[in-house]
C-alpha cells in the first residue's frame, strides 16, 4: 500500500513520523476521512472546509489551499487502485520537545492514507444497528475534527463486546452522536428530528448532505436535541458518516424501534444518498 508523508508517496512500510510529532503525544491533530465511490471523491470540497475550519480553532498555522490535497487524494487513489473505501487525512501541529505549551511555527506533519472497503453493499446496513446508550463524557468542543477518539473508541469497543454494534452517546439526557456519526430519528407523522450545530457536535457532512435529500423528499426537519426514550418511540432511526452513509438503527439498549427492521424511509434516503454520490 502507498500512503503519503509529508510530500513523500512511499510504501507504508517506510513510511515513518516523529516519536515527538504532537499529534501522537498530545492528539494535537485533526483529521478527515473522505470517502471514494467508483474511484470519485464524495464531498472532497466540504471536507476541506471543515478542515480548514478545525485547524483554526486550534490554532495550527497551515492554510490548506498552499499544498494540492485535491491531487494527493487522487494520486493516492491512483497508485493504490482505489475504487472503493475511504481516504485519511491527518495534520499535526507538528514536531518539538514535548511540551504543554503549544510552540508556535512548527512545520505540520500532513499523512494521508486509503483503505479499500465495501461501503455501498453493506451488511450492517441490510441489518440495521443494535445500539447502547452511554454517557458522552467526551471534551465540549466536538465540533472541532481532531484526532482525541479515545472515548468513543472506549465506547464503541464495549458496545461490541456486549452484542451490540455501535454506542449513541447522551449528554443531559439528549443524544449527541455515535462513536463516529451523527445520530437522527424519524417520526410516525415524517419528520426528521436530528440535533441542532452546536459544540456538541460535529458538523457532519453527510448529516448536511442527507438533510438536503431529506427536504426535497418531503420529510419535515426539526434541529432540537431528542432523549433516549424518544428516540426509542420513534419510528425508524439512523447515523450518518462519510463511510457509513446512511445506516439503519433497528434498536437502542435492547429496544426496538419501530418492528424492528430497517425501515423504509431511512432504506430511501440510504439510496438516495448512494446515487448523488457516485
Ligand atoms: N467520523 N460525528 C463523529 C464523532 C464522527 O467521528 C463522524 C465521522 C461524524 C460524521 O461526520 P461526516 O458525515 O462528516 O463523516 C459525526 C469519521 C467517518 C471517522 O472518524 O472515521
Amino acid at each position: 500500500r502507498i500512503v503519503y508523508v509529508n510530500g513523500a508517496y512511499l510504501p507504508a512500510e517506510s513510511a515513518s513520523i516523529s516519536i515527538f510529532d504532537r499529534g501522537l503525544l498530545f492528539g494535537d491533530a485533526v483529521y478527515e476521512v473522505t470517502a471514494v465511490i467508483d474511484g470519485g471523491l464524495v464531498d472532497f470540497h466540504a471536507h476541506q472546509q471543515r478542515l480548514r475550519r478545525s485547524l483554526g480553532e486550534l490554532g495550527i498555522d497551515f492554510d490548506p489551499a498552499s499544498i494540492d490535497l485535491m491531487g494527493i487524494h487522487q494520486g493516492l487513489r491512483d497508485r493504490n487502485g482505489l475504487d472503493e473505501g475511504l481516504i485519511y487525512l491527518q495534520i499535526s501541529r507538528g514536531v518539538a520537545d514535548r511540551d504543554f505549551l503549544q510552540p508556535e511555527g512548527l512545520e505540520p506533519s500532513i499523512l494521508l492514507f486509503s483503505q479499500a472497503l465495501p461501503l455501498i453493499d453493506s451488511p450492517a446496513a441490510e441489518r440495521g444497528l443494535a445500539v447502547i446508550t452511554r454517557e458522552d463524557l467526551r471534551w465540549g468542543r466536538r465540533d472541532i475534527k481532531t484526532t482525541q477518539l479515545l472515548y468513543p473508541s472506549m465506547m464503541k469497543t464495549e458496545a461490541v463486546g456486549g452484542g451490540a454494534d455501535d454506542v449513541w452517546m447522551v449528554d443531559n439526557g439528549t443524544v449527541t452522536e455515535g462513536s463516529s456519526s451523527n445520530a437522527h430519528i424519524l417520526t410516525a407523522d415524517g419528520r426528521l428530528i436530528t440535533r441542532g450545530l452546536s459544540h456538541d457536535i460535529l458538523h457532519g457532512i453527510t448529516r448536511a448532505a442527507v438533510l438536503d435529500y431529506a427536504r426535497e423528499a418531503g420529510l419535515e426537519i426539526e434541529e432540537r436535541p431528542f432523549t433516549v426514550a424518544e428516540a426509542q418511540q420513534a419510528r425508524e432511526a439512523f447515523a450518518t458518516s462519510a463511510t457509513a452513509f446512511v445506516m439503519p438503527v433497528v434498536s437502542i439498549d435492547g429496544q426496538p424501534i419501530g418492528d424492528g427492521r430497517v425501515g423504509e424511509s431511512v432504506r430511501r434516503l440510504r439510496s438516495l444518498y448512494i446515487e448523488r454520490s457516485r
